[in-house]
């Protein structure tokens, strides 16, 4: 029997990553069972989604003024309840601070839709385009305090053609996105990432 790494999504709007994990274990191409997923948006499809798939989707109404830490240990409370061994960002917009960080340390991931280091923070295919890159795509790394500047895990490269509208190269990098997450969560279930300095290492199998 195949152990099932633990995962705890935590999204904040339309959910298709959270989909594409979802369908990736559903399907058994990935050793992983999504337990909980976690909205800072009481209307988040992500959290509909999670609902269709007898999954436990849980609101957390998002933080007062001042109040992040106590916001982010009812989290940690859900994701601890559940057994969490990783925990997936996917278009959950907010940073992170070190109560999440240290609960779960090095065991954060997180999709951006850019080749990081480039267009870092909100709207970065909407960047790329309006920079004019000829290529962008999508990165999944390791969370930390800083915005969108963890360790990088897997990258995947888009062309940006000419005769692209904006929605037109953000859904050619989501196309990625929803291929290189898996692929991400399936590496770090079989204990392949080693972190050496801020270089993610990938191990044989
Ligand atoms: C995705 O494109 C993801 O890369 C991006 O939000 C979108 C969420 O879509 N995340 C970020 O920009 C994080 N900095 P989804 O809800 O359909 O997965």
């Amino acid at each position: 029997m195949v152990v099932k790494l633990k995962l705890g999504v935590l999204a904040s709007g339309r959910g298709s990553n959270l989909q594409a994990i979802i369908d990736a274990c559903e399907t058994g191409a990935i050793p992983a069972e999504v337990l909980v997923v976690i909205s800072d948006n009481a209307d988040s499809i992500a959290l509909e989604r999670g609902k269709r798939h007898s999954i436990e989707s849980i609101y957390v109404e998002p933080p007062a003024k001042g109040k992040k830490e106590e916001y982010e240990l009812q989290i940690v409370e859900h994701l601890k309840r559940h057994g969490v061994e990783l925990v997936c960002l996917a278009g959950y917009m907010r940073m992170l601070s070190n109560t999440l960080l240290d609960a779960f340390k090095d065991k954060i991931i997180n999709i951006h839709p850019s080749l990081l280091p480039a267009f870092k923070g909100l709207d970065a295919q909407v960047q790329a385009f309006d920079y004019g890159v000829r290529y962008t795509g999508c990165t999944v790394h390791f969370v930390e305090l800083g915005m969108d500047s963890g360790s990088i895990i897997l990258q995947s490269v888009v062309p940006v053609y000419q005769k692209d509208s904006k929605e037109d190269l953000a859904q050619r990098i989501l196309e990625q996105e929803h291929i290189i997450y898996p692929r991400a969560i399936t590496l770090f279930a079989e204990g392949r990432l080693e972190l050496e300095g801020r270089k993610v290492i990938i191990t044989e199998e």
